[in-house]
């Protein structure tokens, strides 16, 4: 298995980070994960548009050549790796590189950012999206910039854990008294004969398989409606459904040891996993 580093394509077991890099000490960069069928990456543009947005949220110092080598270093990746055929994701991580001391503030010179692509197979939980998934909910222990993709991920993979101690598959987020998303992926509701999501905001990841929702949700005239939902009101809904380039769309019937609906996968979530499917090219 080959990685990109720097430039470089190299074996996996030769790549290697300097102690320094602020990636390692301070959780100080961003990432994507993209998903990937028979080697055609799914909106690819969008997630470019997501990085171009943390890049300036978190002023990091890529150049304009190595804005270009991204797309190329992906497409190279997935060819040198076997994977143009089958299913597969990309993950790309960007941090502001290696400073040459342990410095709160930015290194000044700017040093180069660390950038680091790999894709490697990948394997939907299709039979899970059939029955239907458990969730927990958790408190919201997050910063106030979750709309940025950054690799602190500490609060996430707490309650990742957490849900997989109690055998649930993910979490709603709840900060304020309303839920937010999950902790790699966003969330939507049927609700009222509508389908409701929290509006974009920096309290969550503006997901772009939740984008790939809303245009699904238009072309079949389902009505979609930009507002929270109260964690009193999480059992008015009649589905529940995770969206994300790794949950794909998941319906949800439990949340905390409390049927959702029927207890069963809904009509919404058929609808909307049959048009994804088709959309990512697996149907
Ligand atoms: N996570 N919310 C959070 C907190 C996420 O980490 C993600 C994605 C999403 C869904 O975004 P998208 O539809 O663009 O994948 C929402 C990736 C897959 C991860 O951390 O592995």
């Amino acid at each position: 298995m080959h990685v990109y580093l720097n430039g470089n394509y190299i074996p996996r077991e030769q790549a290697t980070l300097p102690l320094d890099d602020r990636g390692f000490l301070f959780g100080d960069g961003i990432y994507e994960v993209i998903r990937v069928v028979n080697g055609q990456p799914f909106r690819m543009d969008d997630h470019l548009r997501r990085l171009e947005y943390g890049i300036a949220g978190l002023g990091l110092p890529v150049s304009e050549e190595q804005r270009r080598e991204l797309v190329p270093a992906m497409n190279r990746l997935l060819h040198e790796n076997n994977l143009l055929q089958g299913e597969s994701t990309i993950y790309l991580q960007i941090t502001r590189g290696a400073a040459p001391s342990r410095s709160h503030s930015w290194p000044h010179p700017p040093v180069p950012p660390t950038i680091y692509i790999t894709a490697a197979p990948f394997t939907p939980a299709y039979e899970l999206q059939k029955t239907g998934a458990h969730a927990i909910t958790l408190p919201d222990q997050r910063w106030a910039r979750c709309d940025l993709k950054t690799v602190n991920l500490l609060p996430n993979t707490m309650a990742a854990e957490l849900a997989r101690q109690r055998g649930a598959f993910g979490v709603l987020f709840i900060r304020d008294g309303a839920v937010i998303e999950g902790f790699n992926n966003n969330v939507f509701f049927v609700m009222d004969g509508e389908l409701r999501t929290h509006p974009d905001s920096p309290y969550m990841l503006c997901g772009i398989t939740r984008i790939v929702v809303f245009e699904i949700a238009e072309q079949l005239g389902i009505p979609l409606r930009m507002a929270p939902v109260q964690t009193a009101d999480i059992f008015k809904a009649s589905e529940i459904i995770f969206t994300g380039t790794t949950t794909d769309i998941m319906p949800v019937i439990q949340v905390d040891d409390r049927p959702v609906g029927g207890g069963v996968p809904g009509e919404v979530a058929r609808l909307l996993q049959k048009a994804y499917y088709r959309l990512i090219g697996v149907a």
